[in-house]
C-alpha cells in the first residue's frame, strides 16, 4: 500500500484550526478507503516559530520540505504582530524555489449555500494564477528613503517561458473542462508586460482551435465576473491579477471559507503546495467558527494530484452533502462552528 507522505505547515491565525479539519477529514478518508496510507508531519512555523527563534521558518524550510510528497499550508500572517512580508515570505519563497507556477483555484456554488448575487446560475470556474513571477518577484529598490524624495521602484518580470507555460496549461486545463479560457491582463495600458501575454496567446491559440478564446482587461473583468459569473470556465492572469480575482470568485460564489487552491509544480520536480485561497482571518481566528471548507478541498485536490481519484470524490461529495442538508457555518449563514461542519463533512463520507 502506498504511503504519501505530508508536510503540514498550519501556520497563524484560523491556519491551525482549517488544517486540523482538513487531516480529520483526509485520515477519515484514508480508513474508509484502505486503498493508500498518509503520513503527517507537523511543522509549527510562523509567529509562533518567530517569536521563539527570530524568524517565521527555520533556514533550510526549504530542503526540509523537499523530501515530502505534498506540502499542506493552513494560512499564513499576523498583521498586528509582524509585518505581512515577512510573515508571508516563506510562501512566496516556497511557491517560487519549488516552481510551483500553475495556482489552480477553483469557484464553483454549492447547492444550500446563497451567495451575494442576485442571478441564481451556478458558477462554475477555476482561476489559474501565474505563480512564479510576474508582479511578485523580489525585483526593485528605494531610494532617499524617508526623505521627501523618496522613490520605490517595484518591477515585475514577465518572461515568454514564463507566460507560456500558464497559458499551455490553462488550455490543457480547459479541455478537461467546458472549453472556454478567458485571460485577463491589461495590455492597453502597460504595453510591454501585458502585451507579450497577448502575443503569446495569439500564437498559441491556433494549437488549442477547440477551446473558445476570451480576452479581457483587468478592470472589465471585475464587472463581468459580476455580471456574468456563469460563463466563465477557465480564467487564466499573471500572479496579481490572479491573487486578487481569486478573492472576488470567492466572494461571488458565497464565502472565502469555501475556495481551495493547489500551487502545482505540473512536472512534479517538487512537492507541491495545497491551501485555501483564505488568509489567517486574524478576525475570527481563535473563536473556532472557521469555515473549514475550503481547506477540506484543498485536501482533496491535494489526494487527487497524488493519484486517489477515488477518495477526492468522495470527500467533496461529502461536502456538497453537508452543505446541501443545510450544515453551515457563520460565514455562509449558520451556526456550526469549526469542529461541529468538520464532523458533519466525516459523516457524510462513503
Ligand atoms: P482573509 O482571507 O484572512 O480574511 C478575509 C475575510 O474573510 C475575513 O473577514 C475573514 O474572517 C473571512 N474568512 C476568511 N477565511 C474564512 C474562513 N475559512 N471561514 C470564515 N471566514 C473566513 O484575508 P485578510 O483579512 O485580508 O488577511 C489576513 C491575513 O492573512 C493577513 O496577514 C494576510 O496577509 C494573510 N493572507 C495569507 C494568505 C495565505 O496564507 N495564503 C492569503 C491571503 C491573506
Ligand atoms: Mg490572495
Amino acid at each position: 500500500m502506498k504511503t504519501h507522505r505530508i508536510a503540514l505547515y498550519p501556520g497563524d491565525g484560523i491556519g491551525p484550526e482549517v488544517t486540523d479539519a482538513a487531516v480529520a477529514v483526509l485520515s477519515a478518508a484514508k480508513d474508509r478507503s484502505r486503498a493508500f496510507d498518509l503520513a503527517f508531519e507537523r511543522f509549527d512555523w510562523g509567529m509562533p516559530h518567530y517569536e521563539r527563534h527570530g524568524r517565521v521558518a527555520p533556514e533550510d524550510f526549504l530542503s526540509t520540505l523537499r523530501g515530502f510528497d505534498a506540502v499542506f499550508l493552513g494560512a499564513v500572517g499576523w498583521p498586528a504582530r509582524l509585518p505581512d512580508h515577512i510573515t508571508l515570505a516563506p510562501l512566496i519563497r516556497l511557491r517560487q524555489s519549488f516552481d510551483l507556477y500553475a495556482c489552480v483555484r477553483p469557484a464553483r456554488t454549492f447547492a444550500g449555500v446563497r451567495g451575494p448575487l442576485r442571478s441564481e446560475q451556478p458558477i462554475d470556474l477555476v482561476v489559474v494564477r501565474e505563480n512564479s513571477e510576474g508582479e511578485y518577484v523580489d525585483n526593485g529598490g528605494a531610494l532617499a528613503l524617508n526623505t521627501p524624495n523618496e522613490v520605490a521602484l517595484q518591477t515585475a518580470v514577465h518572461t515568454r517561458r514564463g507566460v507560456e507555460r500558464i497559458l499551455r496549461f490553462s488550455f490543457d486545463l480547459a479541455r478537461t473542462r467546458r472549453r472556454r479560457l478567458a485571460m485577463i491582463t491589461k495590455s492597453n495600458a502597460q504595453r510591454y508586460a501585458y502585451v507579450l501575454w497577448d502575443r503569446l496567446l495569439a500564437e498559441l491559440a491556433p494549437q488549442f482551435a477547440d477551446v473558445v478564446v476570451e480576452k479581457l482587461h483587468i478592470d472589465a473583468a471585475t464587472l463581468e465576473l459580476v455580471r456574468r459569473p456563469h460563463t466563465f470556465d477557465v480564467i487564466v492572469g499573471s500572479n496579481l491579477f490572479g491573487d486578487i480575482l481569486s478573492d472576488l470568485t470567492g466572494g461571488i460564489t458565497g464565502s472565502l471559507g469555501l475556495n481551495p487552491s493547489a500551487n502545482l509544480n505540473p512536472e512534479r520536480r517538487f512537492p507541491s503546495l495545497f491551501e485555501p485561497v483564505h488568509g489567517s482571518a486574524p478576525d475570527i481566528a481563535g473563536k473556532g467558527i472557521a469555515n473549514p471548507t475550503a481547506a477540506v478541498l484543498s485536501a482533496a485536490m491535494m489526494l487527487e494530484w497524488l493519484g486517489e481519484k477515488d477518495a477526492a470524490t468522495s470527500m467533496r461529495g461529502a461536502i456538497d452533502g453537508a452543505l446541501a442538508a443545510g450544515n453551515l457555518t457563520p460565514d455562509v449563514g449558520g451556526t456550526l462552528n469549526t469542529a461541529a461542519m468538520t464532523q458533519a463533512i466525516v459523516n457524510q463520507l462513503e
